[in-house]
Order: C-alpha cells, then sequence, then structure tokens
C-alpha cells in the first residue's frame, strides 16, 4: 500500500488521472490537494468522491504551513504535481499567478517533501518548455535533451519549474522524476482551450476563432494515455529523468478545426480567422523513444478515436460544460475574443 498526494486533481489531466487510478489500485491511497481556482471543479471529482481510498484537501499549494501540515499529517510516499496555472493566453493577459503558482509552488512542495521524506516527487511538465519547431522541418521533433527555449511566460514559468525540480535532485538528492507532454484533450478539459471550445462553439452555430492562418501545429494526446504514461514513470522511472510523452498525431489547428465541424456536421463557414496569439509557437512534435523504449509505454488511442470519443464525452456532459461556463469564464470569454 501507497500513500500518493496529487496536487490539481479537480482539474483537467489531474482529475483524470485520479479517475483512473483511485479505481486501478484500490489498496493505494489518493489524497488530492486543489486550490479550486477557476479551473479547478468538484463536479470533476464527483465519480470518486466516495472511495474509500480518495480524500479531497481544498488547499494551494503555494500556502507552504498548509502543505507541511498535510505533509506530517498524511506521511505521503509519493507526490505528483498536476497543479498549475495552464493558459497561454491567460499568461499573456497576467503572469504573476502562474510564476506564483507554477514556480513557488513548486518549490514548496518539493520543500516537504525534503522535510518530511518522500519516494518519489513527480512533475508534470510540458513540450511547450522546449519552445517551438519549424514548420518546413517535420524532420525534426523535441528530445529530452532539447535547450529549453521558451516562449509565453506559462511555458517560461514551467520551464522555471522543472529547472528547480533537476536543481532539487543534484543539490538535495531528492527523487524525482519529471515528463514532459504534448497537447492533451478528452473528457473534463475545460473549454477554454481549443478542443472543447471549438466543439462547444459548434454545437450553438457560434463563429470558431482561429489564431492567425491557422496552420501551427500540435502534437495531440489522449488524456488517458498521458496518465497511463505518468503511472509508469512514478512506479519505475529513475530518479532525475525527464520522459517526453507524445503519441505523433501532429495536426494543424485548422485541420482539428475541420474534423470537429465534420463530426457534428456543422459548415466550415463557421470558421472565423481572428488575432494571432503573441509569440504564437509554429509546431510542437515529441520524440516519445526514451518512454517507449525504457518503461514499454504506448498509447492506446490515435487521433481518430481520441477525437470520437472526446466529442461524444461533451455532447453528453453538457450539465458539467454548462457549469463550469458559468461566472469567470464568461468575463474571460469576453475579454479576450
Ligand atoms: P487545468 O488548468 O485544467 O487544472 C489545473 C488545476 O490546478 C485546477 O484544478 C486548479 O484549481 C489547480 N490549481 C491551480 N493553482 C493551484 C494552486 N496554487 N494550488 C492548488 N491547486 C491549484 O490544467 P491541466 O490541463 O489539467 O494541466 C495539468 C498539468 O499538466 C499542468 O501542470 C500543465 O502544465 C501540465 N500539462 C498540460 C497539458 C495540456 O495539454 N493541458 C499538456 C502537458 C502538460
Ligand atoms: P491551446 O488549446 O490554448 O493549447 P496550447 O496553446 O497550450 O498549445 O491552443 C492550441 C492551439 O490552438 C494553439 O496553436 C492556439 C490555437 N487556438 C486558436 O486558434 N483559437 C483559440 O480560440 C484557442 C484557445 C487556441
Amino acid at each position: 500500500m501507497a500513500k500518493f498526494l496529487v496536487t490539481g486533481g479537480a482539474g483537467f489531466i489531474g482529475g483524470n488521472f485520479l479517475h483512473i487510478m483511485v479505481n486501478r489500485y484500490p489498496n493505494d491511497q489518493y489524497v488530492c490537494i486543489d486550490a479550486l481556482t477557476y479551473a479547478g471543479n468538484m463536479e470533476t471529482l464527483e465519480p470518486i468522491m466516495n472511495k474509500p481510498n480518495f480524500k479531497f484537501v481544498h488547499e494551494d499549494i503555494t500556502n507552504r504551513e498548509a502543505v507541511y501540515k498535510l505533509f506530517e499529517e498524511e506521511h505521503f510516499d509519493y507526490v505528483i504535481n498536476f497543479a498549475a496555472e495552464s493558459h497561454v493566453d491567460r499568461s499573456i493577459e497576467n503572469p504573476e499567478v502562474f510564476l506564483k503558482t507554477n514556480i513557488l509552488g513548486t518549490q514548496v512542495l518539493m520543500d516537504a517533501c525534503r522535510k518530511y521524506g518522500i519516494k518519489r516527487y513527480h512533475q508534470v511538465s510540458t513540450d511547450e518548455v522546449y519552445g517551438d519547431l519549424p514548420l518546413d522541418r517535420p524532420d525534426l521533433f523535441f528530445h529530452e535533451d532539447t535547450p529549453i527555449h521558451t516562449s509565453s511566460p506559462y511555458s517560461a514559468s514551467k520551464a522555471s519549474a522543472d529547472l528547480l525540480v533537476l536543481a532539487y535532485h543534484r543539490t538535495f538528492h531528492l527523487p524525482v522524476t519529471i515528463s514532459r507532454c504534448s497537447n492533451n484533450y478528452g473528457p473534463y478539459h475545460f473549454p477554454e482551450k481549443l478542443i472543447p471550445l471549438m466543439i462547444q462553439k459548434a454545437l450553438r452555430n457560434e463563429k470558431l476563432p482561429v489564431y492567425g492562418n491557422g496552420l501551427n501545429v500540435r502534437d495531440w494526446l489522449y488524456v488517458g494515455d498521458h496518465c497511463n504514461a505518468i503511472d509508469l514513470i512514478v512506479r519505475k522511472g529513475r530518479d532525475g529523468e525527464v520522459y517526453n510523452i507524445g503519441g505523433h498525431n501532429e495536426k494543424t489547428n485548422l485541420e482539428v478545426v475541420k474534423t470537429i465541424l465534420k463530426a457534428l456536421g456543422k459548415p466550415e463557414s463557421l470558421i472565423e480567422y481572428v488575432k494571432d496569439r503573441p509569440g504564437h509557437d509554429l509546431r510542437y512534435a515529441m520524440d516519445p523513444t526514451k518512454i517507449e523504449t525504457e518503461l514499454g509505454w504506448k498509447p492506446e488511442h490515435n487521433f481518430d478515436t481520441g477525437i470520437v470519443a472526446t466529442i461524444k464525452w461533451n455532447l453528453e456532459n453538457q450539465e458539467w460544460l454548462k457549469h463550469v461556463e458559468s461566472g469567470e469564464y464568461q468575463n474571460w470569454m469576453k475579454r479576450h475574443y
């Protein structure tokens, strides 16, 4: 039996991770802390709230005193840090909270790990720390040793955290691992991000705002495949190592949007080209060879199957979407578009 602290579990990826792991490992204990920012939603945790091996604590990872108290009480074996501010466009509007949560929050968690002792601290990071690749070089991919080269305050904050994690390993011998994953999609995805936003807009016959010329490329991975990769790394990965995660599903934004429109039987005339994102990364593409060969990870979904499952989930969960689209979300949509 092991005890896990999972931060940011009321968000998209952390929520999916908990749904899978709480059921997969009934003998392990999972404690989730989440500050319930605009992106955190208790309804996401509803399917596991009553499980005997799950507990929720409403707390901010930057609150050092509260985090230490929790570590003292719970004696965690593993800490998996999903908690973050995660939307690039919001980081362009207001970088400060990104630095606070993504960098200082990571530091607080690792300090607690040093003070109370753990078997492994895992940092959930992103391909965005590598910057972008040119569109005319499809032969290039991000490898684990590709230099860090960030574009947005979001990616800069995630890269800073990664460097801090590796520094805590080298200097304090903290047992750490880092995963850097490509763009996720799937159930419980907050509808400010491309895929769920476009599904919602198409369903309402509203214009679909595509930044710039729509030719930027993202490497899409179904969220469950990301969660399985993290599970493998935490249990079998090597201390101090970085693992890239991605499934070679590169698509231009236009391809993604057109796929959604087609699946929903909506016309392409709903596409509207809008002002480009400042500093917009051109292409992300991961080389996942290391996690495939070293840990035997393999994705179960490709984009064709994953997008069908995702659209189906969104159609069947309009209540969840309606709730997260109330309040602060409306202000963001008005300010941004
Ligand atoms: P999300 O925005 O959906 O969820 C973030 C969660 O963290 C929310 O529940 C929020 O309430 C919580 N949170 C924010 N600040 C907090 C704080 N100070 N203390 C405690 N909880 C706090 O994000 P996501 O898409 O699920 O991303 C999870 C992690 O995965 C992030 O670290 C992100 O950088 C990384 N990641 C995301 C993607 C992607 O495509 N979404 C890809 C690769 C890596
Ligand atoms: P996003 O989901 O925000 O993820 P990230 O910026 O972390 O990759 O955006 C994915 C791509 O979609 C990115 O190239 C920006 C683009 N995009 C749009 O064209 N329109 C939108 O309204 C949004 C939110 C994103």
